[in-house]
């Protein structure tokens, strides 16, 4: 199953800039202002998000796939990723980690709650702030994701194949899930 592509962007508590690519992500039902992601242990952004409660979810458009999978090495956590990567840091309205140029959109959140399992966590946090590039949204029509482009991935036997969605020509309204008659 193909999954969404975002970057985490944290701060640890000494100041240095972190970015991840993770597809365990999504929003939790409506209004859409809890976030839930996974994290397995051993990571900085978890244990930056421990440190300082905040973290921005970037969503990265194909082309950004180099930067992706230079974030997905394992750098020691005194090495600043955005630099490794070539990243532009872009300054957060409500949070203290900056988020990433280039993105299409950008979720300013603050840790609500962790629930810990004995090899991963699930994080829920709290959307404060968030910002999309206008040139790919509209109030009509959301996301021209034909030419934002965002990025998904698909595990396999032999790596990540980097992916984005195409239309299947066929949709309907919020309404048509509000009636009980069946479908003509
Ligand atoms: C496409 C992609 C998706 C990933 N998704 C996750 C994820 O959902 N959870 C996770 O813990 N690691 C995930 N990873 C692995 C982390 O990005 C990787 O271990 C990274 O080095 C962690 O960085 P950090 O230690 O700076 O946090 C993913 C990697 C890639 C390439």
């Amino acid at each position: 199953m193909p999954l969404p592509v975002v970057l985490i962007s944290t701060v640890s508590e000494g100041g240095i800039l972190n970015a991840a690519p993770w597809s365990c992500v999504t929003p939790v039902l409506r209004p859409l202002d809890e976030v839930l992601i996974a994290s397995w242990l051993k990571r900085d952004t978890l244990d930056n998000i421990r440190q300082t409660g905040e973290f921005v979810i970037n969503v990265p458009r194909a082309g950004m796939e180099e930067a992706v999978m230079i974030c997905a090495r394992n750098y020691p956590p005194e090495t600043d990723e955005f630099q490794e990567a070539g990243l532009l840091a872009r300054r957060s309205s409500a949070v203290k980690p900056p988020g990433i140029e280039g993105c299409l959109a950008w979720a300013e959140c603050r840790l609500e709650e962790e629930i810990a399992r004995e090899k991963y966590v699930l994080i829920v946090g709290r959307v404060v702030h968030l910002e999309v590039d206008d040139r790919f949204f509209s109030e009509v029509d959301g996301m021209d994701y034909e030419n934002a482009m965002p990025l998904c991935s698909i595990g396999g036997p032999n790596g990540i194949q980097f992916v984005r969605p195409v239309s299947t020509g066929k949709g309907d309204r919020y309404t048509s899930m509000l009636s009980s008659s069946p479908k003509q």
